[in-house]
């Protein structure tokens, strides 16, 4: 505690406290108290304005680099589901980035969270009633739906869809939804029976040839235990980037800006002689998808790539190898990263001896043998570095015992995620546009729908955010 003796002052402040205590009818030394209080209060008003300025000036930088909705309006709707408790980290995230958020709730949604904690997070009144005696007079619905730059439906139960579908308008959120001139995004969130029943399936038909705008479902577990599928409503942050798309085209958010990341992606060849070589046939399409999809979220992209035919990404700085050797090389230079995607179908043997001459038939031999050597483990050496990247996926792909193998991957090269996806010839996977996989964690395996790689790469990078989000969001 801060004290000062009057005895010791210089004549000329002692004569100023003399004064100024008189003045205010004070004892010197109560005039003294009053101004250390005031100085003290000063000093920390300073402190907190210095600590705000560092604040804002940090949000400012990451505003530049993060998505801006600055001055958008959102009416979000909140529908009666489980997954109406992600709505308010939806609200804060829009929030953070500029937005106001105008809820509106159904009845449902408020068996499943507070109208007191939306109301608090959105620091707006939360809006139910279709007949609220201070808002009707005003048309309160009519004014809600027109105010808002976009309305957000989350999560969209199988009940709202059929509504919307259906032009009911028996509450407000329905109201609102039919009152409204501005676009519509909605995050569907229902069991994966009920997502895949043939009436949702006509609604979500009838909503898309509307102009409504989807997010989701994703696939995973269901909340009701040993339940899995379609129908998980999507994570915030993909929500988040699906507003962006609509508000501001052209500014995608960059939720992955000041991370590092390495891909490898295509095959690699392994020389026997100067015209031979061992390959296998792998395209490059979905490791350089994913390199896309990261540098597209704002992701410093360091792309290895073994020798492929399509174009090098756009949003990542691409180095071309030959051989495994090369590529674990490239790999360990590129190092240290946040995030580590492994793809390429890196051969596991090479020829012991590279011949410097093409090798010769030699007539009546019949074939000539080749010697091999394991090449080494890219993903193995990364998941044992000292060097780790935080977040380190593998790829898994098998054409038998696909959960078992991309397990056993999981544990022995030490990684965080495995995508493991079947490559049997029958399912085109290799060299095609479309994959089927499903996604391992230390946790459990989820399975993901059959997609084009542009997906795959844009959900896993979605998966690789929410990561991110989670570790370092402070409750
Ligand atoms: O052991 P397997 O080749 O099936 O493991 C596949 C995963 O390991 C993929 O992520 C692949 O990119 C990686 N890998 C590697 N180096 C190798 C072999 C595989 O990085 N030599």
């Amino acid at each position: 505690m801060a004290s000062i003796t009057i005895r010791n002052l210089d004549k000329e402040t002692k004569q100023a406290l003399r004064k100024l205590a008189a003045e205010n009818g004070h004892s010197m030394e109560e005039e003294a108290r009053i101004l250390l209080g005031n100085a003290k209060k000063t000093a920390k008003h300073k402190l907190i304005s210095l600590a705000l300025q560092k604040a804002s000036i940090k949000q400012a930088e990451s505003e530049e680099i993060e998505l801006n909705l600055h001055d958008k309006r959102i009416l979000l709707v909140i529908g009666g589901g489980i997954a109406a408790y992600k709505c308010l980290d939806l609200i804060r995230r829009l929030r953070e980035r500029g937005a106001s958020v105008r809820p509106v709730m159904t009845k449902a949604a408020h068996e499943f969270v507070t109208p007191l904690s939306v109301s608090a997070i959105a620091n707006d009144k939360v809006f139910s009633e279709l007949f609220d005696r201070d808002d009707e007079h005003d048309i309160g619905h009519i004014r809600l739906s027109r105010g808002a730059d976009l309305i957000v439906v989350a999560p969209a139960t199988a009940d709202l869809m059929a509504k919307m579908a259906q032009g009911h308008a028996n509450d407000l959120a329905s109201t609102v939804l039919m009152a409204t001139n501005k676009p519509v995004l909605i995050a569907p969130a229902m069991n994966p029976q009920m997502w895949s029943h043939p009436a949702t399936q006509r609604n979500l038909t009838t909503l898309q040839s509307d102009g409504i705008n989807f997010i989701g479902p994703n696939a995973g577990e269901m909340a009701e235990s040993g339940e899995a599928g379609v129908g998980r409503m999507a994570e915030p942050m993909e929500i988040l980037s699906a507003i962006s798309n609509i508000l501001v085209p052209g500014n995608p958010p960059k939720p992955l800006a000041g991370k590092r990341a390495i891909v490898t992606s295509g095959p690699t060849h392994e020389p026997i002689d100067p015209v031979r070589y061992i390959a296998n046939r792998s395209s490059g399409k979905q490791g350089h998808a994913i390199a896309e999809a990261l540098g597209r979220a704002g992701a410093e992209v360091i792309l290895v790539s073994g020798p492929v035919n399509i174009a090098n990404p756009e949003h990542a700085e691409t180095i071309k190898v030959q051989t495994a050797r090369e590529m674990k090389q490239a790999v360990e230079t590129a190092l240290p990263a946040d995030i580590g995607v492994m793809v390429a179908a890196v051969a596991d043997w090479r020829s012991v001896n590279q011949a410097d001459e093409k090798m010769k038939k030699e007539n009546d031999k019949g074939p000539s043998s080749l010697k091999l050597t394991e090449n080494p483990d890219i993903l193995k050496t990364l998941g044992y570095h000292e060097n780790r990247p935080t977040l380190l996926i593998g790829f898994a792909a098998e054409t038998e015992h696909l959960e078992r193998y991309a397990k056993a991957k999981l544990k022995s090269k030490n990684a965080d995620w495995i995508i493991a996806n079947d490559v049997s010839p029958e399912g085109g996977v290799m060299g095609g546009d479309k994959n089927t996989v499903k996604r391992l964690t230390r946790t459990g395996i989820e399975s993901w729908p059959r997609m084009n790689k542009q997906d795959v790469a844009q959900k896993l990078v979605d998966e690789i955010v929410n990561h991110f989000e989670v570790e370092t969001i402070e409750v």
